[in-house]
């Protein structure tokens, strides 16, 4: 079971602030610079159909800008696959989009949806990235991930974290107990279990501490806090949190 749970720096939120005003600043590239310099061990950035994040020219200067692994998340669109293909990220993390929700609400269903999520699964995998799906931790998912034989899932920590900040501790403690099982189900059918959405300093601990767990996506909270303290005091203090959990 790893011991050095990864942390996945997600920077879209830079672009978010920048495109609030259009023009340069601030720079994604930069933060994946900075992320970088502050001990993230990768840079996790989702290219929207509505661009309302990065942006397709950002993602050569992001990846010009650090030596981090980028894990580039998509939905499951021609559109995406196509320019995720000729990218060619590490990883490809595939995720659902609405054009309407403000963030990504919900896992991808590919127990429902695998007839369309398994094509675009083979020509990611053929373009020699390593696979993520972002589910909800639900063993009908999971299942379903060992049977398209991705090497990697990624578990919705969304639920656990509005649970969590909405005070509802018997609900929070359910919902980290079914993160736990579905990380240990991941373990035991072969697969990488991740997980990441709506985390921040106050509820990662006990995610953290899920040993099955091989690496955490941040990123919306660590770039709010970036305002207050710098990106880099930001990402060491979550770094800290998270080894402490696993010690
Ligand atoms: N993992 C995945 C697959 C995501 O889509 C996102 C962003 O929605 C995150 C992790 C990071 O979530 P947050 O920005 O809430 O930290």
């Amino acid at each position: 079971m790893p011991d050095h749970l990864r942390l996945g720096v997600n920077i879209d939120h830079v672009a978010t602030i920048r495109n609030a005003r259009g023009g340069i600043d601030p720079d994604p590239a930069r933060a994946a610079a900075l992320a970088e310099a502050a001990g993230a061990d990768g840079i996790t950035v989702h290219l929207r159909e509505d661009r309302r994040h990065i942006r397709d020219d950002d993602l050569d200067r992001i990846r010009a800008a650090s030596t981090l692994p980028i894990n580039l998340e998509l939905a499951v669109t021609e559109e995406m696959v196509g320019i995720a293909e000729r990218f060619g990220p590490h990883a490809a993390c595939f995720v659902p989009e609405k054009r309407e929700e403000r963030t990504t609400e919900g896992g991808l269903d590919i127990a429902g949806l695998h007839a369309q999520v398994t094509p675009a699964v083979q020509r990611m995998r053929a373009a020699g990235a390593r696979v993520s799906l972002f589910i909800e931790p639900d063993p009908v998912q999971i299942a379903m991930a060992a049977r398209m034989q991705v090497p990697v899932i990624e578990l919705h920590t969304g639920r656990y974290a509005d649970l969590h900040n909405a005070g509802d501790t018997a609900g929070r403690d359910a919902e980290l107990a079914r993160l736990t099982t579905a990380a240990k189900d991941a373990r035991q059918r072969g697969l990488e279990p991740h997980a990441g959405h709506g985390l921040t300093f106050a509820n990662v601990g006990p995610v953290a501490a899920i040993r099955d767990l091989a690496e955490l996506n941040i990123g919306h909270f660590l770039i709010g806090e970036a305002v207050f303290s710098g990106l880099e005091t930001a990402i060491r203090k979550m770094r800290t949190l998270m080894d402490q959990a696993r010690a």
